[in-house]
């Protein structure tokens, strides 16, 4: 069957980090949808453009009235395989009715702005509310901690969270990754309480030893 869904990962912001092959599915999609920061990334791109709200599976619904007679690309922002819709996508619509297109993900970024690999990183995803994770006890077994960052909360549940903790996490906030209000900012990890952070950041925290 000849796909007619992608989900195209469109990289963290910049033009310069979208691959070729995410932007020729965008040119031959006739309907694409995304939050309107995404849509506008394509404003040369000829096709029905449906801006996606913060009601997500009213969103994922809204592609089964185009998804018969158009080719449709949903956008997502970074890689659609790190907590994007893409699950909820494939899950309603079925595997082989997608085709995935990887784009640099926001945490690919944000390791390689620090000069480290994310191999053994653990990622958490705070993006819509604070998670039920402990932050502590996950810093203690992998050292590495990448937190997908939306919330106003973040920060004060990281900063709450190490109160008691001995031996301080160093902390590095990458705001705005690649676009030009991008932010890197080092901190201790009492500063994130008072730290007003932007939607569109990630917030890494590491053992100092691996700083060095
Ligand atoms: C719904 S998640 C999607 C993650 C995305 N799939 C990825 O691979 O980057 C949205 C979160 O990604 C992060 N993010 C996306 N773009 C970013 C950027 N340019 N700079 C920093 N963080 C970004 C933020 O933590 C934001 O809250």
């Amino acid at each position: 069957m000849e796909k007619k869904l992608f989900i195209v990962g469109c990289g963290p912001g910049s033009p310069d980090y979208l691959t070729p092959v995410a932007l020729k599915a965008i040119q031959s999609a006739s309907v694409i949808l995304g939050v309107k920061k995404l849509l506008d990334m394509f404003p040369d791109v000829n096709a029905q453009r449906i801006p996606l709200g913060r009601n997500i599976p009213e969103a994922v619904d809204k592609i089964s009235i185009y998804i018969e007679t158009h080719v449709v690309a949903v956008l997502v922002s970074g890689d659609p395989g790190l907590f994007s819709l893409a699950r909820l996508v494939i899950d309603k619509y079925g595997r082989d009715s997608c085709e995935i297109i990887p784009g640099i993900s926001s945490v690919q970024m944000a390791f390689a702005r620090l000069g480290l690999t994310w191999h053994d990183a653990r990622l958490i995803s705070a993006h819509k509310q604070v998670p039920e994770d402990d932050p502590v006890a996950l810093y203690r077994e992998f050292r590495k901690l990448a937190i997908f960052a939306g919330s106003a909360q973040t920060g004060k549940w990281l900063a709450s969270s190490f109160v008691n903790f001995p031996h301080k996490p160093d902390v590095v906030v990458c705001e705005n990754l690649t676009l030009q209000d991008e932010k890197i900012t080092y901190l201790r990890i009492g500063e994130l309480e008072s730290f007003e952070l932007e939607p569109s950041s990630i917030i890494i925290v590491i053992d100092p030893e691996m700083l060095r």
